[in-house]
């Protein structure tokens, strides 16, 4: 039998957490044939939530769950952890400025860096899905000097999915029809979605749409669909987020066979990304780790947009350095 692993899931008492746990029980995660053992990481006020989900995760009676444990205290939460769903975070309030959105953030993922740095498994993936994501796994990753950065990512596959229906939906085509498409930069309304080596059915996208549909529908359409969802749910994305959370790691540990996906990555300079920030590109996964699709040309229209999106982490890094919660 396939040996347990340990999944350990933060702000498990949050709407995204309530959505992810009874998939990640039934399978979705992993696979249907990996047994599951849950941490999952709550603050103090958010523990009831979670231990009401832990009853009702218990109720499933999921042939795959061995165990839920709920805590408070990171240490417990990731000893041992194999896979890390960081979703717990601050997000930004009304009126709050970005070096306390960044600050108060640091304070969350600086002490779960080391956290899972003292106790993860060797093969630790771990996966940042609050926001600003991309900055969080920055500031997780700086604190777990002896884990791999590799083994750092940040959520980009929900706008990529995103990407995909917009474009499947255009074309009227299904979903399955597209592949080549990529999320390049920040998890942010900056965020380049690009079509230039997309193919429909293995012809180019590009020859089927125009750049003023790219650059007036579809990327700012892309870009943002929270605020859409927010405008018209009342509430944020979550059931999409639980899904995206669920297909970053699925591929991950499973492969992404012959096309390619979106993942926030660590960067090793290619597409000139500044190494060391983790920023989306086109990723597969090749034997349990992902790699940045090399070579892809890139157009004036595209570079300017990778531009200015990897510009924005640049500022992020910058300013969570000046705030010392990375180092120099
Ligand atoms: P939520 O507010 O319902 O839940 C967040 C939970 O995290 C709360 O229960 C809170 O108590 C907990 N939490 C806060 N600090 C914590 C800490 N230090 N340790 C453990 N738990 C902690 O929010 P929701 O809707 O579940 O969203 C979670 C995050 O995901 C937000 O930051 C949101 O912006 C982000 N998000 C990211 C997406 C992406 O594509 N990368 C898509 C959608 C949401």
């Amino acid at each position: 039998p396939t040996e347990a692993r340990n999944v350990t899931v933060t702000g498990a008492g949050g709407q995204i957490g309530y959505a992810l746990l009874f998939r990640i029980a039934s399978g979705q995660l992993l696979g249907a044939d990996v047994p599951i053992k849950l941490r999952l990481l709550e603050i103090p006020q958010g523990l009831n939530a979670a231990e009401g989900a832990a009853l009702e995760l218990h109720d499933g009676a999921f042939p795959l769950l061995q165990s839920v444990e709920v805590t408070d205290d990171a240490t417990r939460a990731f000893d041992g952890v194999n896979v890390g769903l960081l979703v717990g975070s601050r997000p930004r309030g009304p009126g709050m400025e970005r070096a306390d959105l960044l600050e108060a953030n640091g304070r969350i993922f600086g002490p779960q860096g080391r956290a899972i740095n003292a106790g993860a498994a060797d093969d630790v993936r771990v996966l940042v899905v609050g926001n600003p994501a991309n900055t969080n796994a920055l500031i997780t990753a700086a604190h777990a000097p002896d884990v791999p950065a590799e083994r750092f990512t940040a959520m980009t596959r929900l706008d990529h999915n995103r990407a995909v229906a917009q474009l499947a939906a255009h074309l009227a085509v299904p979903v399955t029809s597209i592949a080549g498409l990529t999320i390049w930069g920040n998890h942010s309304a900056s965020q380049y979605p690009d079509v230039f080596h997309a193919t429909v059915d293995g012809r180019p996208v590009i020859d089927l749409v125009g750049e003023s549909w790219l650059a007036e529908t579809f990327i700012p359409r892309v870009a943002n669909r929270g605020s859409e969802i927010i405008r018209v749910r009342g509430a944020s994305s979550v059931g999409s987020a639980a899904s995206a959370t669920l297909d970053h790691v699925f591929d991950w540990v499973n492969g992404t066979g012959s096309g390619w996906t979106s993942a926030a990555v660590a960067s090793d300079g290619s597409y000139g990304v500044p190494a060391g920030l983790v920023s989306s590109f086109p990723v597969r996964s090749v034997g349990g780790a992902w790699r940045i699709v090399e070579g892809l040309e890139m157009g004036a229209f595209s570079r300017a947009r990778v531009d200015a999106s990897v510009a924005e982490l640049v500022e992020e890094r910058e300013a969570v350095r000046a705030l010392g919660l990375i180092p120099d």
